[in-house]
């Protein structure tokens, strides 16, 4: 009997294709930048199996567009890209890549944390310029992160590894949550806050939400501005949880003191506002990008659908 056709729309590391072939007649498209909605559609035409990105929009168009499909798998833990009811409602599970990234995502927040309030992207390109001239008692001044209270939003896997990390900075942590989470209070000594009460209290908020109606566009001119001016926002979730013209606003008119971003509203463009700003450290989407991480998040992909094709249940099935 001949394997089932995966296709699978970008490469993804060589460990996760292997385990796919023994049980796939794997199509790995090999170019560098996103599918385009025709390719895709022509792509799963004969599919057994997808395995995606999160650029890739597989809404009902495409879904239907594939009559064979079985199963898809994100190379994510994110799936608001994904139109899983749709799926469901022809019996096709959608598997995402939860947990083994939840660490490398965590860190990257700290990273983008530590990296605005210590000033560490200007220094860098202060020295490469050429412009060091010795220690200096008044530059690069930047704010202790040290003991400061931080403020996440999205207490899940994610937002709870951040939090983890704020012992060591002996940081008071407030979360917002659609639901209050217990163990997060308990395990964690984090205190819930309604969104208001958290904006108004954290001298930075992290962002570790997924991209669902309620968190698009969650953060907006008016939210911003109940922000200290002092406080800093990061991030590492999902660009369209922030509108990004506010953003650029509340940071040229120093509303707020300054942002570490990893996502961006309207990916890959970033608002040019953002480009010329000091107060800003812009990452290219890597909160997973990691060799240990992408390589445990290909076979988590692969251990989904082989599942689904071996008739079990597949490790993360989010529909
Ligand atoms: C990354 O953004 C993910 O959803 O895994
Ligand atoms: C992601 O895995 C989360 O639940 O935060």
């Amino acid at each position: 009997m001949s394997k089932p056709k995966l296709f699978l729309t970008r490469q993804i590391p060589d460990a996760a294709i292997k385990r796919l072939e023994q049980t796939f007649n794997v199509k790995v498209r090999r170019a560098e930048a996103p599918i385009s909605q025709d390719e895709l559609l022509r792509e799963v035409r004969e599919a057994d199996a997808l395995l995606c990105q999160l650029s890739d929009k597989i809404d009902a168009e495409v879904i239907n567009a594939a009559p064979k499909l079985r199963a898809i798998a994100t190379y994510a833990v994110g799936t608001n890209n994904i139109d899983s009811k749709t799926a469901a409602a022809r019996g096709i599970p959608v598997c995402n890549t939860p947990d083994v990234l939840t660490e490398a995502t965590a860190d990257l927040t700290w990273a983008l944390m530590l990296a605005v309030m210590r000033r560490i992207v200007e220094g860098d390109k202060m020295v490469r310029a050429g412009d060091f001239s010795g220690w200096d008692p008044t530059s690069f001044l930047g704010v202790d992160v040290f003991g400061k209270t931080l403020g996440i939003i999205g207490m899940g896997r994610i937002g709870g590894a951040v939090a983890r990390r704020a012992a060591g900075f002996k940081m008071p942590v407030l979360y917002h949550n659609r639901k209050p989470n217990a163990e997060a209070e308990r395990t964690l000594g984090a205190h819930y806050a309604t969104l208001p009460e958290l904006l108004a209290q954290s001298d930075i908020v992290a962002l570790n939400c997924p991209l669902t109606p309620e968190t698009r566009g969650m953060i907006r001119a008016e939210q911003l501005a109940l922000m200290k001016p002092t406080a800093f926002l990061v991030n590492a979730a999902r660009g369209e949880v922030v509108d990004e013209a506010a953003l650029v606003d509340a940071l040229k008119t120093k509303r707020i003191a300054g942002a570490g971003l990893d996502v961006f509203e309207k990916e890959p463009e970033v608002h040019p506002g953002l480009l010329t700003l000091q107060n800003v450290v812009l990452a290219p989407h890597i909160g997973t990008s990691t060799v240990e991480t992408r390589t445990a998040m290909g076979m988590l992909a692969a251990e989904n659908l082989i599942a689904v094709f071996e008739g079990r249940t597949p490790p993360s099935r989010v529909n």
